[in-house]
């Protein structure tokens, strides 16, 4: 289940989207196992491809601030849209790097639905440093 605090965190950070191109505002909150919080929004280029999702905004902010140590226990990402967007597959993978053991995705938005799946129901089989390590 999710905490208000985080979902009303995600939609939040809806508010500062820059998304002239898709006028799609995405908003995104991840918990870390210290218990700090750091959210993210969607942030559009004219160049389209310099456009980055709210998910990587929040993980970059987090890995800035805290270090490279941050371990991701809980994600959600608020839209507009009905039902609510997941991550694309380049944030699954981003969020893959620091996920803690444990880690839900909720989906949600401003009407109250809320989808939540484990990080691992998203991203079976995920690429880590593991298969480096492995090689
Ligand atoms: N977007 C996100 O912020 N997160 C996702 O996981 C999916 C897509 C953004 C990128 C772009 O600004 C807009 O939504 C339309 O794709």
């Amino acid at each position: 289940m999710i905490d208000e605090t985080l979902k009303s965190l995600a939609i939040r950070a809806m508010d500062h989207s820059y998304s002239p191109y898709s006028k799609k505002q995405v908003g995104a909150a991840i918990r870390l196992s210290n218990g700090k919080i750091y959210t993210g929004c969607n942030i559009e280029n004219s160049s389209y491809g310099g456009t980055v999702c709210a998910e990587r905004v929040a993980v970059w902010k987090a890995v800035s601030e805290e270090g490279p140590g941050i371990e991701i226990t809980e994600v959600a990402v608020a839209t507009d849209a009905d039902p609510p967007w997941s991550p694309c597959g380049l944030c699954r993978q981003v969020i893959n790097e620091f996920v803690a053991k444990s880690c839900h995705v909720h989906l949600v938005n401003k009407t109250g639905t809320v989808k939540t799946h484990t990080h691992h129901e998203l991203l079976p089989h995920g690429f880590d440093r593991s298969a480096l390590e492995r090689s």
